[in-house]
Parts: C-alpha cells; structure tokens; sequence
C-alpha cells in the first residue's frame, strides 16, 4: 500500500491519463506529488532524466507520457513514435531502478495484442501473432517497455508493474479532428454541426464495428487500484468490460450534444476491426470494475470540452 506521505512521480501529468491520476491521487489524500511539464523535463534526454531521479529520489512513479497521434500520426510518423516513446520509458524506467524506486507502474496499450486476437482478448495473447500494421511502430515501444519492467524486476529486484488499458476517453483528451481518436473526434463533429445549424453529420464506416470505452478517471482510479494491489509481473488488461457499436455510441453523443440532425454513415469508407473488447477477468477477480456508464463519461466530457 501506498503510504500517504509517499513521495509520488506522475510523468505525463499534463495529458489526459496524468491529469486524471493527480486528481484521483489528490482526493485519496495523497499530497506529495512530483510532476513536471515536457519544457521542464525532456524526457527523451537521458542526462535530464538521470540527474531528475538522483535528486528527486521519487518512491513511486506512474509512466503516462506519449506521443500519439491517432491513425494519422501512426501511418505519417511511426520514426517519431518508436523513438520518442522507446527513449522516454527507457529513460524513466533506468533511472527510476537506479534511485531505487518503489514502484512504477507501466502504461500499456490493447494494440500490443496480435491483429486477429481472439475476442476478448486476454492478457496471454501478447506475443502469439503479428500485430496490426498500421500502429506497429507504437505497439513495439509499448511491447518493449513492459518487456523491460520484467527484466529489470528479474535481474534488480524492483517491482515494476504493467497495466493494458483499453480506449480511454474524457476531459483533456485531444478534441483536434486532424488526430482525435473516434469519441473527442465525435464530440467536436456534433458540436460544430449544432452551432453551425448544418442538418447533419457524416460519420466515417457503417458504424457496425463494435469497440470498448473507459472513462478517464475510473482508469486512474484502476492505476491507483494496482499500485496498491498488484506485485506481479505479468500484464493486467483495464477495461470498460463492454463493448458497443459506434453506431450506437455515435447516437449517445448526439443526444448529450444536443445535435438535432441526421447522422450520415459513410459506408465506403473502412470500419477497421469488427470487433475489440479486453477481458477483464484478472483486475475483476481482484475486486476492481469500473465504475462510470458511458453516458455519464460522455456527458463529464462534453462539459470538460465546451470549456476549453
Ligand atoms: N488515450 C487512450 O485511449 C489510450 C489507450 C490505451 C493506452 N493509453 C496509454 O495511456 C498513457 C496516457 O495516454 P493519454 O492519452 O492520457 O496521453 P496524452 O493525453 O496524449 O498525454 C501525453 C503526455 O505526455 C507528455 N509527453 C510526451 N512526450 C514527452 C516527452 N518526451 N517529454 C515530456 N513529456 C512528454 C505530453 O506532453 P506534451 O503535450 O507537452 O508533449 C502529454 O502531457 C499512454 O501511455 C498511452 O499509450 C492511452
């Protein structure tokens, strides 16, 4: 268990899961925290990182920065993605072993899991197919750094944990329609149809393809969760425990927009997978499940966005 005075590093904190860890760490009474914006800290510069560990000497750490930037980003920069991802959790997870931390806990990704996974995918699917193309470059930095958390905890002795996380939504997500991933993507689209009084909104795919949400703060409540209760090494899928067609999420967004037109599929264009759910059997038995109806999630966000 975390002890409240505990001395605790949130690398990321100004992007959506970060920001949710401080808050949710700051409401379970945790009031030591360490964070740094990227001006302050590069942490793809190995030097900056080594001599923020030596002085600072954080007993935990929660790996959460990333460079991302939906499928656009993955197929356009995947030279950027590898390198800025792999060098800044190489950095922070060295370094974090060399000041002796406590604990760190891994930010994964469910595209770590092969292509054509069986569904829903189980944390023994890593490794056992090849991955989909398209966010490869990502995939393998993420595969890489929970690969290194086990190494280090077998040859150092640390306690290095690794979370998979399926798709994350809510305040602070990236709304910029050029790279948003489908939900902040959505909401701007609605919300831009409705002050723009248009009659309606086209939606890239036939909506079938079925996909899984969790709202950002029951993730980080699942961060917390595992910090406090998970000492294994292998990997623990965090998800939402339910899927659902983006038809019908797209007809949730309409509604907590208030958008009174059409929705438009565009059926020309591809739906990607059919079907993507974690199983979220092994965070379930240890007593952890999500707690926030997608609705609710939606409707949090929305209200985050209209005020930016
Ligand atoms: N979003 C999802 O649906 C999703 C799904 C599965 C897994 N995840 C994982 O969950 C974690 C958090 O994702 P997120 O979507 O919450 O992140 P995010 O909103 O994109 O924020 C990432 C943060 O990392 C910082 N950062 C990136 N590179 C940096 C560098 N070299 N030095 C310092 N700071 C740097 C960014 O700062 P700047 O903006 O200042 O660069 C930003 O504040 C990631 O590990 C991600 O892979 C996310």
């Amino acid at each position: 268990m975390m002890n409240k005075n505990a001395k605790i590093f949130i690398a990321g904190h100004e992007g959506m899961s970060g920001a949710a860890l401080v808050r949710s760490l700051k409401t379970a009474g945790f009031n030591y925290l360490v964070t740094r914006s990227s001006s302050q800290l590069v942490l793809t510069n190995q030097s900056e990182v080594r001599k923020f560990f030596l002085q600072e000497k954080p007993e935990y750490v929660f790996l959460a920065p990333v460079k991302e930037g939906g499928i656009l980003a993955n197929i356009n920069y995947p030279a950027e993605l590898i390198y800025m991802n792999l060098q800044a959790q190489t950095n922070i997870i060295h370094f974090a072993c060399e000041a002796k931390v406590k604990r760190l806990l891994f930010l994964g990704s469910s595209c770590i899991y092969p292509k054509f996974c069986l569904q829903p995918m189980r944390e023994e699917a890593l490794l056992t197919g090849l991955l989909e193309p398209t966010n490869e470059a990502y995939a393998i930095a993420k595969i890489v750094g929970i690969k290194m958390c086990q190494a280090y905890n077998k040859q150092y002795n640390t306690n290095f944990i690794s979370v998979v996380p399926t798709n994350i939504y809510g305040p602070h997500d990236n709304f910029d329609l050029k790279t948003s991933h489908v939900i902040p993507g959505l909401i701007r689209k609605f919300y831009q149809a409705k002050i723009e009084r248009k009659k309606e909104v086209l939606i890239w795919g036939s909506g079938a393809s079925r996909r899984e949400f969790l709202f950002v703060d029951d993730f980080a409540d699942a961060c917390l969760f595992l910090m406090n209760n998970y000492n294994q090494s292998e990997i623990i899928n965090a998800g939402y425990g339910k899927d659902i067609s983006i038809r019908e999420l797209a007809l949730i967004i309409k509604d907590v927009t208030e958008f009174d037109g059409e929705l438009i599929f565009d059926d020309t264009k591809p739906d990607g997978m059919p079907h993507k759910l974690l199983d979220t059997n092994k965070m379930n038995k240890l007593g952890w499940y999500a707690k926030t109806d997608l609705k609710k999630g939606l409707i949090k966000t929305y209200a985050w966005f209209k005020e930016i």
